[in-house]
Protein backbone atom coordinates (compact mmCIF):
# COMPACT_ATOMS: atom_id res chain seq x y z
CA UNK A 1 0.00 0.00 0.00
CA UNK A 2 1.12 3.87 -1.10
CA UNK A 3 1.29 5.42 2.95
CA UNK A 4 -0.32 8.36 3.24
CA UNK A 5 2.73 10.81 4.68
CA UNK A 6 0.66 11.86 7.87
CA UNK A 7 0.06 8.41 9.32
CA UNK A 8 4.35 7.44 8.05
CA UNK A 9 4.80 10.06 10.50
CA UNK A 10 2.16 9.48 13.19
CA UNK A 11 3.70 6.38 13.64
CA UNK A 12 7.20 7.19 14.32
CA UNK A 13 5.59 8.88 17.59
CA UNK A 14 7.47 7.82 20.83
CA UNK A 15 3.43 7.27 21.84
CA UNK A 16 3.50 4.30 19.19
CA UNK A 17 6.53 2.57 21.37
CA UNK A 18 4.03 1.95 24.27
CA UNK A 19 2.10 -1.41 24.08
CA UNK A 20 -1.34 -1.80 24.84
CA UNK A 21 -3.17 -5.04 24.95
CA UNK A 22 -6.94 -5.71 24.08
CA UNK A 23 -9.12 -7.10 27.84
CA UNK A 24 -8.26 -10.69 28.91
CA UNK A 25 -10.34 -11.20 31.73
CA UNK A 26 -9.53 -14.87 32.32
CA UNK A 27 -5.46 -13.52 32.96
CA UNK A 28 -6.84 -10.63 34.80
CA UNK A 29 -5.91 -8.29 31.75
CA UNK A 30 -9.29 -6.20 32.67
CA UNK A 31 -8.58 -2.54 34.86
CA UNK A 32 -11.46 -1.57 36.76
CA UNK A 33 -14.64 -4.38 36.34
CA UNK A 34 -14.02 -8.15 35.40
CA UNK A 35 -17.33 -10.50 34.48
CA UNK A 36 -15.53 -13.06 37.20
CA UNK A 37 -15.66 -10.30 40.23
CA UNK A 38 -17.72 -11.07 42.61
CA UNK A 39 -21.11 -9.13 43.86
CA UNK A 40 -20.93 -6.74 47.64
CA UNK A 41 -22.58 -8.67 49.54
CA UNK A 42 -22.35 -9.02 53.49
CA UNK A 43 -23.88 -11.12 56.88
CA UNK A 44 -23.09 -10.06 59.82
CA UNK A 45 -24.12 -12.25 63.07
CA UNK A 46 -22.74 -11.52 66.45
CA UNK A 47 -20.22 -9.19 65.27
CA UNK A 48 -18.59 -11.59 62.92
CA UNK A 49 -18.80 -11.59 59.34
CA UNK A 50 -19.94 -14.87 58.28
CA UNK A 51 -20.68 -13.81 54.42
CA UNK A 52 -18.83 -11.38 51.80
CA UNK A 53 -19.07 -10.50 48.92
CA UNK A 54 -20.97 -13.91 47.73
CA UNK A 55 -18.67 -16.04 49.64
CA UNK A 56 -19.43 -17.99 53.34
CA UNK A 57 -16.99 -17.62 56.25
CA UNK A 58 -16.23 -21.57 55.44
CA UNK A 59 -14.93 -20.77 52.27
CA UNK A 60 -13.08 -18.10 53.10
CA UNK A 61 -9.08 -17.79 52.20
CA UNK A 62 -6.32 -16.64 53.98
CA UNK A 63 -6.95 -13.18 52.38
CA UNK A 64 -11.12 -12.95 52.82
CA UNK A 65 -10.42 -13.81 56.34
CA UNK A 66 -8.04 -11.13 57.43
CA UNK A 67 -10.17 -8.62 56.00
CA UNK A 68 -13.31 -9.83 57.57
CA UNK A 69 -11.98 -9.71 61.13
CA UNK A 70 -9.96 -6.97 61.37
CA UNK A 71 -10.02 -4.95 57.94
CA UNK A 72 -13.89 -4.07 58.16
CA UNK A 73 -15.86 -1.77 60.38
CA UNK A 74 -18.54 -4.05 61.74
CA UNK A 75 -21.11 -1.60 63.05
CA UNK A 76 -21.42 0.20 60.10
CA UNK A 77 -21.08 -2.39 57.78
CA UNK A 78 -24.88 -3.67 56.86
CA UNK A 79 -26.11 -0.04 56.77
CA UNK A 80 -23.48 1.03 54.02
CA UNK A 81 -23.58 -2.48 52.44
CA UNK A 82 -27.51 -2.18 51.55
CA UNK A 83 -26.50 1.54 50.18
CA UNK A 84 -27.00 2.68 46.39
CA UNK A 85 -23.01 2.54 45.57
CA UNK A 86 -24.02 5.71 43.41
CA UNK A 87 -24.97 7.54 46.60
CA UNK A 88 -21.71 6.85 48.30
CA UNK A 89 -19.82 7.84 45.45
CA UNK A 90 -21.83 10.91 45.31
CA UNK A 91 -20.63 11.78 49.00
CA UNK A 92 -17.13 11.83 47.74
CA UNK A 93 -17.70 14.88 45.22
CA UNK A 94 -20.50 16.54 47.34
CA UNK A 95 -18.45 19.43 49.19
CA UNK A 96 -21.22 20.02 52.16
CA UNK A 97 -20.04 16.10 53.60
CA UNK A 98 -17.07 16.23 55.47
CA UNK A 99 -14.03 14.09 54.68
CA UNK A 100 -15.11 12.77 57.98
CA UNK A 101 -18.12 12.19 57.83
CA UNK A 102 -17.51 10.17 54.25
CA UNK A 103 -14.80 8.25 56.20
CA UNK A 104 -18.17 6.72 58.36
CA UNK A 105 -19.69 4.99 55.17
CA UNK A 106 -16.02 4.22 53.55
CA UNK A 107 -14.53 2.02 56.02
CA UNK A 108 -17.17 -0.37 56.16
CA UNK A 109 -17.22 -1.45 52.66
CA UNK A 110 -16.02 -4.79 51.48
CA UNK A 111 -13.41 -4.84 49.11
CA UNK A 112 -15.94 -5.51 46.28
CA UNK A 113 -18.13 -2.43 47.48
CA UNK A 114 -14.80 -0.34 47.52
CA UNK A 115 -14.59 -1.13 43.92
CA UNK A 116 -18.19 -0.61 42.65
CA UNK A 117 -18.37 2.76 44.23
CA UNK A 118 -14.97 3.57 42.50
CA UNK A 119 -16.52 2.29 39.13
CA UNK A 120 -19.34 5.03 39.98
CA UNK A 121 -16.88 7.70 38.86
CA UNK A 122 -15.09 9.43 36.16
CA UNK A 123 -11.68 11.11 36.12
CA UNK A 124 -12.67 14.79 37.41
CA UNK A 125 -14.52 13.01 39.98
CA UNK A 126 -11.72 10.74 41.27
CA UNK A 127 -9.93 14.43 41.20
CA UNK A 128 -12.44 15.84 43.41
CA UNK A 129 -12.69 13.00 45.75
CA UNK A 130 -8.69 12.86 46.32
CA UNK A 131 -9.08 16.87 47.29
CA UNK A 132 -11.36 15.88 50.16
CA UNK A 133 -10.34 12.40 51.10
CA UNK A 134 -6.61 13.19 51.13
CA UNK A 135 -5.36 12.47 54.58
CA UNK A 136 -3.18 15.40 55.28
CA UNK A 137 -4.82 19.30 54.57
CA UNK A 138 -1.21 19.82 52.73
CA UNK A 139 0.23 17.37 49.76
CA UNK A 140 3.85 16.62 50.06
CA UNK A 141 6.17 14.39 48.16
CA UNK A 142 8.56 11.48 48.31
CA UNK A 143 11.79 11.23 46.65
CA UNK A 144 13.94 8.23 45.31
CA UNK A 145 17.70 8.76 46.60
CA UNK A 146 19.72 6.15 44.12
CA UNK A 147 22.86 5.77 42.14
CA UNK A 148 23.84 2.99 40.11
CA UNK A 149 26.90 2.38 41.86
CA UNK A 150 25.99 3.00 45.57
CA UNK A 151 28.77 5.48 45.91
CA UNK A 152 27.93 6.87 49.42
CA UNK A 153 29.01 10.24 48.67
CA UNK A 154 26.77 11.35 45.43
CA UNK A 155 24.13 9.55 47.60
CA UNK A 156 24.69 11.78 50.28
CA UNK A 157 24.78 15.04 48.37
CA UNK A 158 21.87 13.80 46.56
CA UNK A 159 20.34 13.31 49.66
CA UNK A 160 20.84 16.63 50.64
CA UNK A 161 19.40 18.98 47.51
CA UNK A 162 16.47 16.44 47.51
CA UNK A 163 15.77 17.48 51.07
CA UNK A 164 16.40 21.04 50.50
CA UNK A 165 13.92 20.93 47.49
CA UNK A 166 11.11 19.65 50.22
CA UNK A 167 10.70 16.30 49.36
CA UNK A 168 9.10 15.13 52.91
CA UNK A 169 10.66 11.68 52.77
CA UNK A 170 13.30 9.72 50.84
CA UNK A 171 13.90 6.17 50.08
CA UNK A 172 16.77 4.35 48.81
CA UNK A 173 17.44 1.11 47.54
CA UNK A 174 20.89 -0.84 46.43
CA UNK A 175 22.20 -1.64 42.91
CA UNK A 176 24.30 -4.57 45.38
CA UNK A 177 22.15 -5.98 48.76
CA UNK A 178 25.20 -5.40 50.53
CA UNK A 179 25.42 -2.09 49.77
CA UNK A 180 22.20 -1.05 51.96
CA UNK A 181 23.63 -0.48 55.19
CA UNK A 182 25.89 2.47 53.60
CA UNK A 183 23.44 3.54 51.62
CA UNK A 184 20.58 4.33 54.47
CA UNK A 185 23.33 5.29 56.33
CA UNK A 186 24.73 7.54 53.68
CA UNK A 187 20.63 9.37 52.86
CA UNK A 188 20.48 9.66 56.73
CA UNK A 189 23.26 11.74 57.13
CA UNK A 190 22.69 13.65 53.85
CA UNK A 191 18.70 14.25 54.62
CA UNK A 192 19.64 15.59 57.96
CA UNK A 193 22.12 17.97 56.53
CA UNK A 194 19.70 19.18 53.49
CA UNK A 195 16.68 19.92 55.72
CA UNK A 196 16.24 18.47 59.53
CA UNK A 197 12.99 16.40 60.03
CA UNK A 198 13.25 14.60 56.61
CA UNK A 199 11.97 11.07 56.78
CA UNK A 200 14.01 8.24 54.67
CA UNK A 201 14.49 4.46 54.40
CA UNK A 202 16.28 1.96 52.78
CA UNK A 203 14.39 -0.33 50.79
CA UNK A 204 15.82 -3.97 51.10
CA UNK A 205 15.12 -7.15 51.90
CA UNK A 206 12.51 -7.14 54.77
CA UNK A 207 15.21 -8.52 57.55
CA UNK A 208 17.84 -6.22 56.70
CA UNK A 209 14.95 -3.52 56.34
CA UNK A 210 13.82 -4.48 59.80
CA UNK A 211 17.86 -4.12 61.34
CA UNK A 212 18.78 -0.60 59.58
CA UNK A 213 14.97 1.14 61.13
CA UNK A 214 16.02 -0.46 64.86
CA UNK A 215 19.73 0.90 64.83
CA UNK A 216 18.26 4.34 63.91
CA UNK A 217 20.01 3.94 60.30
CA UNK A 218 16.54 4.60 58.65
CA UNK A 219 13.16 6.26 60.08
CA UNK A 220 10.39 4.70 58.10
CA UNK A 221 9.60 1.63 56.30
CA UNK A 222 7.13 1.19 53.17
CA UNK A 223 8.20 -1.45 50.92
CA UNK A 224 5.98 -4.37 53.13
CA UNK A 225 4.42 -5.65 49.82
CA UNK A 226 0.84 -7.24 50.02
CA UNK A 227 -1.21 -8.87 47.17
CA UNK A 228 -4.75 -9.41 46.78
CA UNK A 229 -4.60 -13.26 45.88
CA UNK A 230 -3.62 -16.15 48.13
CA UNK A 231 -1.32 -17.49 45.53
CA UNK A 232 0.62 -14.82 44.61
CA UNK A 233 0.72 -13.58 48.67
CA UNK A 234 1.77 -17.09 49.94
CA UNK A 235 5.57 -16.43 49.09
CA UNK A 236 7.55 -18.60 51.26
CA UNK A 237 6.55 -18.01 54.39
CA UNK A 238 4.66 -14.79 54.00
CA UNK A 239 0.60 -14.54 55.32
CA UNK A 240 -1.05 -11.69 55.77
CA UNK A 241 -0.48 -12.68 59.36
CA UNK A 242 3.38 -12.59 59.02
CA UNK A 243 3.21 -9.00 57.67
CA UNK A 244 0.74 -7.85 60.62
CA UNK A 245 3.91 -9.16 62.53
CA UNK A 246 5.82 -7.28 60.66
CA UNK A 247 4.55 -3.99 61.27
CA UNK A 248 3.67 -4.36 64.75
CA UNK A 249 7.46 -4.83 64.93
CA UNK A 250 8.24 -1.29 63.25
CA UNK A 251 5.55 0.04 65.21
CA UNK A 252 6.83 -1.04 68.60
CA UNK A 253 10.04 0.34 67.59
CA UNK A 254 8.71 3.61 67.30
CA UNK A 255 9.00 3.81 62.97
CA UNK A 256 6.51 4.98 60.80
CA UNK A 257 6.02 2.35 58.71
CA UNK A 258 3.45 1.70 55.58
CA UNK A 259 2.46 -1.24 53.74
CA UNK A 260 2.78 -1.62 49.45
CA UNK A 261 0.14 -2.94 46.81
CA UNK A 262 -0.84 -2.01 43.25
CA UNK A 263 -2.43 -3.62 40.74
CA UNK A 264 -1.19 -5.34 38.33
CA UNK A 265 1.73 -7.40 40.49
CA UNK A 266 -1.06 -10.07 40.44
CA UNK A 267 -1.16 -10.48 37.04
CA UNK A 268 2.47 -10.29 36.68
CA UNK A 269 2.76 -13.37 38.92
CA UNK A 270 0.27 -15.05 36.97
CA UNK A 271 -2.52 -15.42 39.64
CA UNK A 272 -5.36 -13.74 39.39
CA UNK A 273 -7.80 -15.69 39.52
CA UNK A 274 -9.69 -13.72 36.25
CA UNK A 275 -10.50 -10.66 38.45
CA UNK A 276 -10.36 -7.38 37.86
CA UNK A 277 -7.18 -5.38 39.14
CA UNK A 278 -9.31 -2.71 41.16
CA UNK A 279 -10.75 -5.73 42.56
CA UNK A 280 -7.83 -7.11 43.69
CA UNK A 281 -6.91 -4.10 44.81
CA UNK A 282 -9.13 -3.03 47.43
CA UNK A 283 -8.10 -6.35 48.83
CA UNK A 284 -4.86 -5.17 49.39
CA UNK A 285 -5.79 -2.18 50.46
CA UNK A 286 -8.16 -3.67 53.19
CA UNK A 287 -5.24 -5.97 54.08
CA UNK A 288 -3.29 -2.83 54.86
CA UNK A 289 -6.35 -1.64 56.98
CA UNK A 290 -6.66 -4.73 58.75
CA UNK A 291 -2.64 -5.18 59.89
CA UNK A 292 -3.30 -1.74 61.78
CA UNK A 293 -0.86 0.07 59.36
CA UNK A 294 -1.08 3.93 58.84
CA UNK A 295 -0.64 3.88 55.50
CA UNK A 296 -0.56 2.55 51.50
CA UNK A 297 1.88 2.68 48.55
CA UNK A 298 -0.29 1.86 46.03
CA UNK A 299 -0.88 2.84 42.24
CA UNK A 300 0.21 -0.40 40.60
CA UNK A 301 4.00 1.22 41.03
CA UNK A 302 6.34 -1.25 39.65
CA UNK A 303 4.04 -2.79 37.52
CA UNK A 304 2.42 0.31 36.27
CA UNK A 305 2.92 -0.99 32.37
CA UNK A 306 -0.21 -3.81 33.30
CA UNK A 307 -2.90 -1.78 33.78
CA UNK A 308 -1.75 1.05 31.20
CA UNK A 309 -1.93 -1.31 29.01
CA UNK A 310 -5.78 -2.27 29.05
CA UNK A 311 -8.51 0.33 28.97
CA UNK A 312 -9.09 2.76 31.81
CA UNK A 313 -5.95 2.05 33.12
CA UNK A 314 -5.07 5.23 34.24
CA UNK A 315 -8.57 6.11 35.26
CA UNK A 316 -7.96 3.13 37.62
CA UNK A 317 -4.66 3.80 39.18
CA UNK A 318 -5.93 6.95 40.60
CA UNK A 319 -9.31 4.69 41.63
CA UNK A 320 -7.03 3.02 43.69
CA UNK A 321 -5.16 5.93 45.20
CA UNK A 322 -8.17 6.96 45.97
CA UNK A 323 -9.63 3.82 47.47
CA UNK A 324 -6.94 3.92 49.91
CA UNK A 325 -7.91 7.04 51.38
CA UNK A 326 -11.38 6.08 51.90
CA UNK A 327 -10.34 3.28 54.13
CA UNK A 328 -8.68 5.85 56.18
CA UNK A 329 -5.28 5.44 55.34
CA UNK A 330 -2.03 7.95 54.35
CA UNK A 331 -2.15 7.51 50.78
CA UNK A 332 1.60 7.34 49.12
CA UNK A 333 0.73 7.72 44.95
CA UNK A 334 3.18 5.49 43.47
CA UNK A 335 3.23 7.96 40.23
CA UNK A 336 6.71 7.15 40.13
CA UNK A 337 7.83 3.93 37.74
CA UNK A 338 8.68 5.12 33.99
CA UNK A 339 6.29 3.38 31.35
CA UNK A 340 5.71 5.40 28.34
CA UNK A 341 7.82 6.93 25.81
CA UNK A 342 5.29 9.81 25.67
CA UNK A 343 6.11 13.07 27.15
CA UNK A 344 2.28 14.20 27.13
CA UNK A 345 1.65 10.37 28.90
CA UNK A 346 3.69 10.80 31.24
CA UNK A 347 2.39 13.80 32.44
CA UNK A 348 -0.77 13.13 32.88
CA UNK A 349 0.54 9.63 34.81
CA UNK A 350 0.48 12.18 37.35
CA UNK A 351 -2.35 14.63 36.67
CA UNK A 352 -5.27 13.58 38.92
CA UNK A 353 -2.81 12.92 41.83
CA UNK A 354 -1.23 16.22 41.22
CA UNK A 355 -4.80 18.80 40.95
CA UNK A 356 -6.52 16.11 43.24
CA UNK A 357 -3.46 16.31 45.71
CA UNK A 358 -2.57 12.99 47.60
CA UNK A 359 -0.46 12.80 51.11
CA UNK A 360 2.68 11.69 48.63
CA UNK A 361 2.38 12.66 45.27
CA UNK A 362 5.28 10.87 43.83
CA UNK A 363 6.31 7.63 46.02
CA UNK A 364 9.83 8.18 44.63
CA UNK A 365 10.29 11.57 42.61
CA UNK A 366 13.79 10.46 40.90
CA UNK A 367 15.94 13.04 43.44
CA UNK A 368 19.02 11.37 40.07
CA UNK A 369 18.95 11.09 36.29
CA UNK A 370 16.98 7.85 35.67
CA UNK A 371 19.97 6.27 34.74
CA UNK A 372 21.24 6.08 38.37
CA UNK A 373 17.53 5.07 39.71
CA UNK A 374 17.80 1.41 40.65
CA UNK A 375 14.47 1.22 41.04
CA UNK A 376 14.25 0.96 36.77
CA UNK A 377 13.91 4.39 36.35
CA UNK A 378 11.23 6.84 37.43
CA UNK A 379 8.64 8.28 35.94
CA UNK A 380 9.99 11.88 36.77
CA UNK A 381 12.96 12.89 37.40
CA UNK A 382 15.79 15.43 38.24
CA UNK A 383 15.56 16.87 34.38
CA UNK A 384 11.81 17.23 35.14
CA UNK A 385 12.23 19.67 38.05
CA UNK A 386 11.81 23.02 36.26
CA UNK A 387 8.83 21.29 33.88
CA UNK A 388 7.29 20.66 37.33
CA UNK A 389 8.00 24.13 38.86
CA UNK A 390 5.87 25.68 35.87
CA UNK A 391 3.19 23.69 36.10
CA UNK A 392 2.83 24.08 40.10
CA UNK A 393 2.92 27.90 39.04
CA UNK A 394 0.89 27.42 36.01
CA UNK A 395 -2.04 25.86 38.08
CA UNK A 396 -0.81 27.36 41.81
CA UNK A 397 -1.13 23.80 42.60
CA UNK A 398 1.73 22.12 45.48
CA UNK A 399 4.11 19.47 44.20
CA UNK A 400 5.47 19.17 47.61
CA UNK A 401 8.69 20.74 45.98
CA UNK A 402 10.30 23.68 44.93
CA UNK A 403 13.15 25.94 42.92
CA UNK A 404 16.68 26.31 44.61
CA UNK A 405 19.43 28.13 43.57
CA UNK A 406 22.44 27.06 42.21
CA UNK A 407 24.87 27.71 44.78
CA UNK A 408 22.03 26.41 47.22
CA UNK A 409 22.64 23.24 46.08
CA UNK A 410 26.41 23.20 45.71
CA UNK A 411 26.51 24.40 49.02
CA UNK A 412 23.63 22.08 50.76
CA UNK A 413 25.73 19.11 48.37
CA UNK A 414 29.23 19.96 49.60
CA UNK A 415 28.15 19.98 53.30
CA UNK A 416 26.51 16.83 52.94
CA UNK A 417 29.37 15.56 51.75
CA UNK A 418 31.73 16.54 54.17
CA UNK A 419 29.39 15.48 57.18
CA UNK A 420 29.85 11.98 55.25
CA UNK A 421 33.36 12.07 55.37
CA UNK A 422 33.82 13.00 58.83
CA UNK A 423 31.24 10.35 60.15
CA UNK A 424 33.26 7.67 57.51
CA UNK A 425 36.46 9.08 59.67
CA UNK A 426 34.69 8.75 62.92
CA UNK A 427 33.22 5.45 62.01
CA UNK A 428 36.65 3.80 60.93
CA UNK A 429 35.30 3.31 57.51
CA UNK A 430 37.23 3.72 53.97
CA UNK A 431 37.97 7.08 53.79
CA UNK A 432 36.19 9.80 51.99
CA UNK A 433 38.58 11.75 50.04
CA UNK A 434 38.64 15.55 49.59
CA UNK A 435 38.60 14.54 45.91
CA UNK A 436 35.32 13.01 46.52
CA UNK A 437 33.93 15.68 48.47
CA UNK A 438 34.13 18.02 45.67
CA UNK A 439 33.03 15.49 42.67
CA UNK A 440 30.06 14.99 45.24
CA UNK A 441 29.17 18.75 45.07
CA UNK A 442 29.13 19.16 41.31
CA UNK A 443 28.02 15.81 39.96
CA UNK A 444 25.09 14.97 38.28
CA UNK A 445 25.65 11.26 37.52
CA UNK A 446 28.09 8.44 39.02
CA UNK A 447 30.15 9.11 36.31
CA UNK A 448 30.97 12.19 37.84
CA UNK A 449 32.15 10.58 40.90
CA UNK A 450 36.04 9.27 41.42
CA UNK A 451 35.86 5.20 41.58
CA UNK A 452 35.97 3.59 44.88
CA UNK A 453 37.37 0.62 46.29
CA UNK A 454 33.96 -0.96 46.26
CA UNK A 455 34.94 -4.56 47.69
CA UNK A 456 36.35 -2.68 50.69
CA UNK A 457 33.29 -0.73 51.18
CA UNK A 458 31.35 -3.52 50.91
CA UNK A 459 33.25 -5.40 53.79
CA UNK A 460 33.37 -2.65 55.60
CA UNK A 461 29.33 -2.30 55.41
CA UNK A 462 28.96 -5.57 56.50
CA UNK A 463 31.70 -4.87 59.14
CA UNK A 464 29.37 -2.01 60.35
CA UNK A 465 26.79 -4.48 60.82
CA UNK A 466 28.81 -6.69 62.99
CA UNK A 467 30.35 -4.14 65.32
CA UNK A 468 26.48 -3.17 66.06
CA UNK A 469 27.01 0.44 64.77
CA UNK A 470 23.84 2.67 65.41
CA UNK A 471 22.68 6.12 65.50
CA UNK A 472 24.28 6.81 68.65
CA UNK A 473 27.64 6.06 66.52
CA UNK A 474 27.11 8.45 63.97
CA UNK A 475 25.38 11.04 66.33
CA UNK A 476 28.85 10.64 68.23
CA UNK A 477 31.53 10.73 65.20
CA UNK A 478 29.60 14.01 63.81
CA UNK A 479 29.53 15.35 67.42
CA UNK A 480 33.27 14.53 67.61
CA UNK A 481 34.11 16.24 63.96
CA UNK A 482 32.56 19.46 65.25
CA UNK A 483 29.28 19.11 62.70
CA UNK A 484 26.88 19.85 65.93
CA UNK A 485 23.93 20.68 63.33
CA UNK A 486 23.62 17.42 61.46
CA UNK A 487 24.51 15.32 64.93
CA UNK A 488 21.76 17.15 66.37
CA UNK A 489 19.37 16.96 63.71
CA UNK A 490 19.87 12.93 63.86
CA UNK A 491 19.30 12.79 67.72
CA UNK A 492 16.47 14.38 67.56
CA UNK A 493 15.01 12.23 64.78
CA UNK A 494 15.90 9.34 67.34
CA UNK A 495 13.82 10.98 70.17
CA UNK A 496 10.56 11.30 67.50
CA UNK A 497 10.73 7.46 67.83
CA UNK A 498 10.57 7.71 71.14
CA UNK A 499 7.65 10.57 71.22
CA UNK A 500 5.77 8.16 69.02
CA UNK A 501 3.61 11.44 67.33
CA UNK A 502 4.91 10.62 63.91
CA UNK A 503 3.52 7.64 64.01
CA UNK A 504 0.35 9.14 63.55
CA UNK A 505 -1.68 9.25 60.00
CA UNK A 506 0.42 10.66 57.15
CA UNK A 507 2.63 12.20 59.78
CA UNK A 508 5.55 13.99 58.54
CA UNK A 509 7.69 17.41 60.24
CA UNK A 510 8.25 20.54 59.06
CA UNK A 511 11.48 22.45 59.56
CA UNK A 512 10.22 23.32 63.04
CA UNK A 513 10.03 19.36 63.94
CA UNK A 514 6.74 20.17 63.92
CA UNK A 515 4.21 16.51 63.03
CA UNK A 516 2.07 17.62 60.18
CA UNK A 517 -0.51 14.72 60.25
CA UNK A 518 -3.90 13.61 59.66
CA UNK A 519 -4.70 14.28 63.61
CA UNK A 520 -3.49 17.57 64.02
CA UNK A 521 -3.10 18.83 60.39
CA UNK A 522 -6.46 16.71 58.95
CA UNK A 523 -8.52 17.72 55.30
CA UNK A 524 -10.40 19.99 56.27
CA UNK A 525 -11.33 20.57 52.27
CA UNK A 526 -15.35 21.62 52.25
CA UNK A 527 -15.59 23.01 48.58
CA UNK A 528 -14.17 25.97 47.07
CA UNK A 529 -12.02 28.50 49.36
CA UNK A 530 -11.30 25.72 51.97
CA UNK A 531 -8.86 23.32 52.75
CA UNK A 532 -4.64 24.03 51.28
CA UNK A 533 -4.29 26.32 48.75
CA UNK A 534 -0.42 26.78 47.15
CA UNK A 535 -1.38 30.31 46.28
CA UNK A 536 -2.42 31.22 49.62
CA UNK A 537 0.24 30.15 51.27
CA UNK A 538 2.48 33.01 50.55
CA UNK A 539 5.87 31.51 51.62
CA UNK A 540 5.29 28.18 49.73
CA UNK A 541 3.78 30.16 47.22
CA UNK A 542 6.87 32.50 46.58
CA UNK A 543 9.13 29.19 46.42
CA UNK A 544 6.88 28.41 43.75
CA UNK A 545 5.90 31.64 41.80
CA UNK A 546 9.98 33.47 42.23
CA UNK A 547 12.31 31.39 40.57
CA UNK A 548 15.19 32.12 38.59
CA UNK A 549 13.56 31.86 35.05
CA UNK A 550 11.45 34.47 36.04
CA UNK A 551 11.31 38.22 34.06
CA UNK A 552 10.92 40.77 36.50
CA UNK A 553 9.56 43.96 34.49
CA UNK A 554 10.85 46.10 36.99
CA UNK A 555 14.29 45.02 36.12
CA UNK A 556 13.94 45.09 32.47
CA UNK A 557 16.46 46.87 30.81
CA UNK A 558 15.31 47.22 26.97
N1 LIG B 1 2.60 -4.47 44.53
C1 LIG B 1 3.30 -4.75 45.65
N2 LIG B 1 4.54 -4.30 45.88
C2 LIG B 1 5.11 -3.52 44.95
N3 LIG B 1 6.33 -2.94 44.91
C3 LIG B 1 6.41 -2.26 43.75
N4 LIG B 1 5.27 -2.41 43.03
C4 LIG B 1 4.45 -3.19 43.76
C5 LIG B 1 3.13 -3.69 43.57
N5 LIG B 1 2.41 -3.39 42.47
C6 LIG B 1 7.32 -3.00 45.99
C7 LIG B 1 8.09 -4.29 45.99
C8 LIG B 1 9.41 -3.88 45.36
C9 LIG B 1 9.57 -2.46 45.82
C10 LIG B 1 10.43 -1.60 44.97
O1 LIG B 1 8.23 -1.95 45.84
O2 LIG B 1 8.31 -4.66 47.33
O3 LIG B 1 10.48 -4.69 45.79
CA1 LIG C 1 8.38 4.64 47.30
Amino acid sequence: MKRQKRFEKLEQRPINKDVIVKEWPEEGFVAMKSPNDPEPSIKVQDGVIVEMDGKKREDFDLIDMYIANYGINIANAEKVMAMDSTKIAKMLIDPNISHKEVLKYTTAMTPAKGQDVINQLDFGEMIMGAKKMRERRKPANQSHVTNYIDNPVELAADAAEAALRGFAEEETTTAVSRDAPFNALSVLVGSQTGRPGVLHQCSVDEATELQLGMRGLTSYAETISVYGTDRSFTDGDDTPWSKGFLASCYASRGIKMRFTSGSGSEVLMGYPEGKSMLYLEARCILLAKASGVQGLQNGSLSCISIPTAVPNGLREVLGENLLCMMYDLESATGSDQSFSHSSMRRTWRFMGQFIGGTDFICSGYGAEPNPDNTFAGSNEDVYDYDDIHFLSRDYGQSFGIHSIKEEEAINVRRKAAKALQVVFKGLGLPSITDEEVEAATYADVHEDMPKRDKVADMKAAQDMMDRGITAVDVIKALADGDVNDVAEAILNLQKQKVVGDYLQTSAIFDENWHVESAVNEGNDYMGPGTGYRLYDDPDEWKKVTDIPQVIDPEHFDM
